[in-house]
C-alpha cells in the first residue's frame, strides 16, 4: 500500500477529466466520475474538506464540425450536450462540488491570464508546426511517432492527417530534465506503476516544443496577443483544473474560497490521455511556478464481452443500457459493481451482465444484506428490536481469527479501510469493509444464535453475539457508505444510526449503538432474476 499522500487535515482536490461534448455520456464517463465521488465522499467522511470538480470541454474542431453537421451553433450544441452529463449527476449520486464548463466566461479570461503569462516567460513562442495530426483526439503528433503508428489514430484507426501550421507553440522541450527530476523524486506521481513506466519510456525519446495555437477554426478561446489564432483545444481544457479554483485570477473572489485546495490530491483519468496529464500538464505548472498534482491516476477501460467499446460496433453501454441496470439492481449496485470490479489496474476489464448479476449475488445479497436482515431479525424476534445490552469489546471474533476481539478487529480493518480509500485503491477498500461482513456471518455460522435462543437460559449469550453482529453491521454500513451511499444510510437508518460527523475512525469505533436503541428489519439488497444469457 503507498504511503497516504497527505495528512488528513489538509484540504483534499480531486478532478476528474473534463468530458468532450461532442459524444452523449457512457459508461466510460460515468465510471470515472464514480470512482473520484467515492474517493471525495470517503474523505469527506474521514473529515476532511473536499472539492471535488468534473465537468465539460466544449471547444475544438469536432465540436464545431458536429454543430455545423446538425446546422446548430457550436455553442448550443455544447449547451445541449453539456446539460446532458450534468443530468448524470443526480441519478448516479455524484456528489461534485463544481461542474466546470469550458466555454463560461470564468474559464476563458483565466485561460487568457495564463497563456499571457507564459507568452511574458517566453515558454510560449511563435514558431512552425511541421507534422502530423489526429483529428478524431485534436492531437499533434510528431514525424517519429506518427512513424510508429503507422500514420494511422490508434484510437479511431483513421489516417493521420498532415498538419503544417504557424502556430504558437509550448517550450516543453525546455522541461525535459526539471520533468526527470522531478519523476525521480515523486515515483508515484502516475499510477498504476505500469503507466508511469510507459511515460518514462516514452519521456527517453526526448520532448519536443508543441503547438498550442490553430487558425483552421474559431472555435475555441482567441490567443490574447492574436485574436485570429485559438488555443489547442487540450490546452484551454487542461486549465479547468486551476480554473475552477479561480488560480488564474489570484486576487478574485473565486480564489479566496477555493485556492487552498490546490494542489490536486489525485487527478483521474482513463490511460488514453496520460501524456497531456502526465507530461504536458506538469510542464505547464513547472513554467507557471505552480505545485504539481500529489498524482495522476490512469485507469484502464470497460470494454463490453471482451471486444474494445465503439460507435461503429453499436456495443456501447450507454445510458440506457445503465437505466435498465439501475431499475433491476438499483443505483449503489452499479456504483458497487463499478468500484470493487472496474478497470482500475492496468488491465482492461470486461463488462458483462452476467458478471454483474453474480457480484451482486453474492457480494450484496448474500453477504451484506443478509448479515444485515438476518441480524436485524433476530434483535426483533428475540429482544423486541432493541439493541441488546452486552459487554462485546474482546469478544472473540470467530475460532479461525484466535484471541482477537470484536473491537480491536473492527478498528483495525477500518483503519485499513480508510488508508485504502485515501490511497484510491477503492476496490481493496471495499473488501476490507466487506470482511468485517463477512466476519458477522461467520459469527451467526459458527454460533448459531437461531438455535441457542431456543433454551432461555442461552439468552444472555444470545444477546451477546447479536449485539456483537449488531455492531459490527453498523461499522461496516460507515465503511461501505461512500461506494453506496443510500443503502448504507437506509441499513444505518434501521440500525438506528448515522454516520456522525467525528470522522471515519469515530463513526467505526466499537460500541456506538447503545444498549436498548430501537434497530427494525431490514433488507437492503433484494434477489432478482438472472439475466437470459
Ligand atoms: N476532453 C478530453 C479530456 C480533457 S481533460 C483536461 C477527453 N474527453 S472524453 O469525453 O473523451 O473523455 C475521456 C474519458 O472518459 C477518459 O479519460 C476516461 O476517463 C473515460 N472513458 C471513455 N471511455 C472509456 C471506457 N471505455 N472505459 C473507461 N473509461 C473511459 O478525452
Amino acid at each position: 500500500m503507498p504511503a497516504p499522500l497527505a495528512s488528513s487535515d489538509r484540504p483534499a482536490y480531486i478532478t476528474t477529466p473534463i468530458y468532450y461534448v461532442n459524444d452523449r455520456p457512457h459508461i466510460g464517463s460515468a465510471y470515472t466520475t464514480t470512482l473520484c465521488d467515492v474517493w471525495a465522499r470517503a474523505m469527506r467522511l474521514d473529515g476532511r474538506d473536499v472539492f471535488f470538480l468534473t465537468g465539460t470541454d466544449e471547444h475544438g474542431q469536432k465540436v464545431e464540425k458536429s454543430a455545423k453537421e446538425r446546422g446548430m451553433t457550436p455553442q448550443a450544441l455544447a449547451d445541449e450536450n453539456s446539460a446532458e452529463f450534468r443530468k448524470l449527476l443526480g441519478p448516479f449520486n455524484l456528489s461534485n462540488d463544481d461542474f466546470i464548463r469550458t466555454t463560461e466566461p470564468r474559464h476563458e479570461s483565466q485561460v487568457q491570464a495564463f497563456v499571457s503569462r507564459l507568452l511574458a516567460s517566453g515558454d510560449i513562442y511563435l514558431g512552425e508546426f511541421n507534422g502530423w495530426y489526429d483529428e478524431g483526439q485534436e492531437e499533434y503528433i510528431t514525424e517519429s511517432r506518427a512513424k510508429e503508428m503507422d500514420y494511422k489514430s490508434p484510437i479511431s484507426g483513421r489516417p493521420l492527417v498532415r498538419a503544417t501550421e504557424k502556430n504558437y507553440y509550448f517550450k516543453l522541450s525546455a522541461y525535459q530534465s526539471k520533468l526527470e527530476a522531478f519523476f525521480k523524486a515523486n515515483p508515484e506521481f502516475v499510477r498504476p506503476a505500469g503507466r508511469f513506466n510507459e511515460v518514462l519510456g516514452r519521456l527517453r525519446d526526448g520532448l519536443q516544443d508543441v503547438p498550442v495555437t490553430r487558425t483552421n477554426f474559431t472555435w475555441g478561446i482567441p490567443m490574447p496577443n492574436a485574436p485570429e489564432h485559438v488555443i489547442y483545444v487540450w490546452i484551454d481544457a487542461l486549465f479547468n483544473y486551476a480554473t475552477a479554483l479561480g488560480l488564474g485570477d489570484a486576487g478574485g473572489a473565486l480564489a479566496k474560497d477555493r485556492a487552498k485546495y490546490w494542489p490536486p490530491e489525485y487527478h483521474v483519468i482513463g490511460k488514453e490521455i496520460l501524456w497531456f496529464h502526465a507530461v504536458i500538464w506538469p510542464a505547464m505548472l513547472m513554467a507557471l511556478d505552480l505545485p504539481m498534482p500529489k498524482c495522476v491516476y490512469a485507469h484502464s477501460f470497460w470494454i463490453r464481452n471482451g471486444q474494445k467499446m465503439s460507435k461503429s460496433l453499436g456495443n456501447f453501454v450507454d445510458l440506457e443500457t445503465i437505466d435498465g441496470f439501475f431499475a433491476k439492481y438499483g443505483v449503489d449496485a452499479w456504483r458497487w459493481y463499478m468500484t470493487t470490479q472496474g478497470p482500475l489496474g492496468t488491465q482492461d476489464a470486461d463488462f458483462s451482465d452476467k458478471h454483474f448479476h453474480e457480484i451482486y449475488t453474492a457480494q450484496l445479497v448474500n453477504t451484506f444484506a443478509n448479515c444485515a436482515s438476518r441480524t436485524s431479525s433476530m434483535i426483533e424476534k428475540y429482544f423486541g428490536g432493541a439493541m441488546p445490552a452486552a459487554e462485546t469489546a474482546s469478544m472473540p471474533v470467530s475460532s479461525a481469527a484466535g484471541a482477537q476481539g470484536w473491537s480491536a478487529f473492527t478498528a483495525q480493518a477500518a483503519e485499513k479501510t480508510r488508508r485504502h480509500y485515501e490511497a484510491f485503491e477503492l476496490a481493496e477498500a471495499a473488501d476490507t469493509a466487506l470482511s468485517i461482513v463477512r466476519a458477522v456471518d461467520l459469527l451467526i455460522n459458527e454460533t448459531a444464535p437461531f438455535k441457542l435462543a431456543k433454551d432461555p437460559a442461552n439468552l444472555p449469550r444470545v444477546a451477546e453475539i447479536l449485539a456483537a453482529c449488531a455492531e459490527g453491521v453498523r461499522i461496516a454500513a460507515v465503511l461501505l457508505s461512500p461506494i453506496m451511499p443510500a443503502k448504507c444510510d437506509e441499513v444505518l437508518a434501521a440500525y438506528g444510526s448515522t454516520l456522525g460527523g467525528g470522522g471515519m475512525t469515530d463513526a467505526a469505533r466499537w460500541g456506538g449503538l447503545k444498549a436498548g436503541t430501537r434497530i427494525a428489519k431490514c433488507a437492503p439488497f433484494m434477489r432478482v432474476d438472472a439475466p437470459v444469457a
